[in-house]
């Protein structure tokens, strides 16, 4: 009957068909975000997300090509279908779980700050920031921004293109404090920030991060929360998080 030939045709309209027939998973993120996504000396992508997203590409059978685009529109791109799936470090929002479709957390982070040392010891936390005369900043279109917004309305705010030049800005002391995600901070403050900076690392917002896809897609979704729970199953999962995330 009709009901059957409509459940027939739903799954055949699953985004996976088309990565298939491509030949081809499309990832997009922007690189940057240590230690999620990150360009080498030689100008390749590594990162947390990069090695599940190669393992991604291996499990499919087909080839794994990245996307590296600009993060406040990463969104918008994945919409139009200039990729298939973002995995870029993507905290889920309410907001932007009304546009994309987010896979099961990899893990939780939040934000923390990173603090010019001219401030050491009476800034003891993000409400100590909260007034005009500090200067913040963060990377736009990411939560270290909205956090800002939100909950230190007052103080004057800074946004950059990109997480490092936000984070360089206050080890120059031309900003008095960046506000980002912790594992971001945490290795911008063991390479570049110690003796310049104090790392204010516990985290004040609760920050689930995951892989986004296209809404209206449930076999692409349960794809992605199997091949994450079997990931964290058959000793992927620990390998790859001792290797970019506690080292
Ligand atoms: N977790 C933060 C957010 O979702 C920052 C992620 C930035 N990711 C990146 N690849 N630049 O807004």
């Amino acid at each position: 009957g009709p009901a059957f030939g409509a459940d027939i045709e739903l799954a055949k309209k699953s985004h996976i068909q088309k990565i298939l027939s491509r030949g081809e998973l499309r990832v997009g993120f922007e690189s940057g975000y240590m230690p999620f996504e990150m360009t080498n000396k030689k100008g390749d992508f590594i990162g947390f997300d990069i090695d599940f997203a190669k393992r991604m590409a291996k499990a499919m059978g087909v080839k794994f090509v990245p996307v590296n685009t600009s993060y406040d529109g990463i969104i918008p791109a994945l919409v139009t279908d200039k990729f298939d799936i973002i995995m870029s470090g993507m905290t889920i929002t309410q907001e932007r779980n009304l546009k994309v479709t987010f896979a099961d957390p990899y893990i939780v982070v939040g934000q923390t700050i990173l603090l010019n040392n001219k401030h050491a010891g009476t800034v003891k936390s993000y409400k100590d920031l909260n007034d005009p005369k500090y200067t913040l900043t963060s990377r736009m279109g990411t939560t270290g921004e909205q956090s800002i917004k939100r909950m230190i309305p007052k103080a004057t705010y800074k946004g950059f293109e990109s997480e490092a030049e936000a984070g360089l800005e206050v080890i120059n002391g031309k900003a008095d404090a960046l506000v980002y995600d912790l594992p971001f901070i945490g290795i911008l403050y063991a390479s570049q920030g110690q003796g310049r900076t104090v790392f204010l690392d516990k985290p004040f917002t609760y920050e689930p991060l995951a892989w986004a896809i296209n809404p209206g897609d449930p076999d692409f979704l349960n794809f992605l929360n199997n091949f994450l729970s079997q990931s964290k199953g058959d000793g992927f999962y620990e390998k790859v998080y001792n290797k970019w995330i506690l080292s």
